[in-house]
């Protein structure tokens, strides 16, 4: 059965998670929210379109000036130094380094803090946790710095923190809906030429999670985009000047097929047929019409299954019995190899449809998986610190 979005807001989470580490008051706080996309996968570091939605669920990041730099997260409780310039120590607080690394480039880093970090986001579930982190992390920082970036300079912060620093060769799809989002709203951002624009998502989706924990460092996405630069490289011997795959058309699939080693030209056929599915799907949404936005997003789940390789067992179940059980849609979101299905219900019908969905999983995989509903949320802001 579904389970409700955690009461305690994560905000209040991390300051006083601060105050138990540290003994003091946070001097600010931020948070930002993770997401789900809809639709557009593996396309935002191919030069395609992505369409994500945030999520209600945050990631909080509270701080106080200090000589030094201390991190905590309400994962483990444990207060952590940190020095900047050391070489990273690969766990969660890399993601910490990152950002100070960069904010200090453009000078708006503090001199040094506590920071105390907590989330209402499952880790690891593909929901973009490390976006939401990294995002609020550069808003709360840089405030306590006395500077006011815009949300274009979070992003930029948050994802050179992430792909130059911490080495995830992912694209700016997550740091950009993290830092982008309005409420009640789908994010269209085209990550060629930046452009950004906003689609009404008046109603609910779901989330259900496959319980396959994803982890990033682990090479899969970065083995994908090597495939993805080979493939580019490849393909502009036959057009020369072609910036991106996302940049052929379907039409040029045939000669794809025909010249490149079979694995390659599966990663593009994916990358060609996503572009075109995502930009139909912002129509579709823009029109309000969710059954064919539905029926893009099993389209997409099946190129991710069949061309692409991201998906696992557990979440092509998950698609199956959605379906089966009258979902406009559903999809693996994310990165794949793990991780939530997003799935598109009218809402009359979304708990019979969770229950079938939960029954059906336990009866292949012995466990019920964790299901919960969320509608489009609001990007990073700068929370209040009561009383
Ligand atoms: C991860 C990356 C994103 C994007 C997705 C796949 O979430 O962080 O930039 O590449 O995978 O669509």
């Amino acid at each position: 059965m579904p389970t409700p979005v955690t009461r305690l807001s994560s905000v209040r989470l991390a300051s006083s998670l601060f105050e138990s580490s540290f003994s003091s008051r946070p001097a600010v706080a931020a948070s930002a929210p993770g997401r789900v996309n809809l639709i557009g996968e593996h396309t935002d570091y191919n030069g395609g379109p992505v369409l994500p939605v945030a999520l209600e669920r945050r990631t909080a990041v509270a701080a106080g000036l200090e000589d030094g730099w201390f991190f905590v997260s309400a994962l483990d409780g444990t207060v952590r130094g940190a020095e900047i310039d050391r070489p990273l120590r690969r766990d969660w607080t890399d993601y910490l380094v990152g950002v100070v690394r960069e904010l200090r480039t453009i000078g708006a880093a503090p001199v040094g803090a506590r920071v105390a970090v907590a989330s209402t986001l499952p880790a690891g579930a593909g929901l973009a946790s490390s976006a939401a982190l990294t995002v609020a992390a550069a808003k709360a920082l840089s405030l306590l710095a006395g500077r006011r970036l815009t949300p274009a300079q979070l992003v930029e912060v948050a994802y050179r923190a992430e792909h130059d620093q911490v080495g995830v060769r992912c694209g700016r799809m997550d740091q950009t809906i993290a830092a982008h989002a309005a409420a009640g709203t789908a994010l269209l951002f085209e990550t060629a030429s930046g452009a950004i624009q906003r689609v009404p998502f008046p109603g609910r989706l779901w989330v259900v999670e496959s319980g396959v924990s994803h982890r990033l460092t682990g090479g899969e996405l970065n083995q994908r985009r090597r495939e993805c630069e080979e493939a580019l490289a490849l393909c502009r011997q036959m057009w020369p000047g072609l910036a991106h795959l996302a940049d052929l058309s379907t039409d040029d699939l045939p000669t794809v097929n025909a010249r490149l080693a079979p694995d390659l030209a599966a990663r593009a056929r994916h990358v060609v047929t996503e572009t075109f599915r995502t930009r139909m799907a912002a129509d579709a949404l823009a029109r309000g019409d969710l059954g064919q936005l539905g029926w893009l997003l099993v389209e997409g789940h099946e190129s991710l299954r069949v061309d692409y390789r991201s998906t696992i067992p557990e979440a092509d179940a998950i698609v199956e019995l959605a379906m089966e059980h009258g979902a406009y849609g559903a999809r693996l979101t994310g990165a794949g190899w793990g991780g939530c299905v997003v799935v598109l219900a009218a809402e009359d019908r979304s708990a019979r449809i969770l229950a079938e969905i939960a029954g059906g999983f336990r009866d292949r995989f012995g466990r019920e998986p964790e299901a919960w509903s969320t509608r489009a949320a609001s990007g990073v802001r700068r929370e209040t610190l009561s009383g």
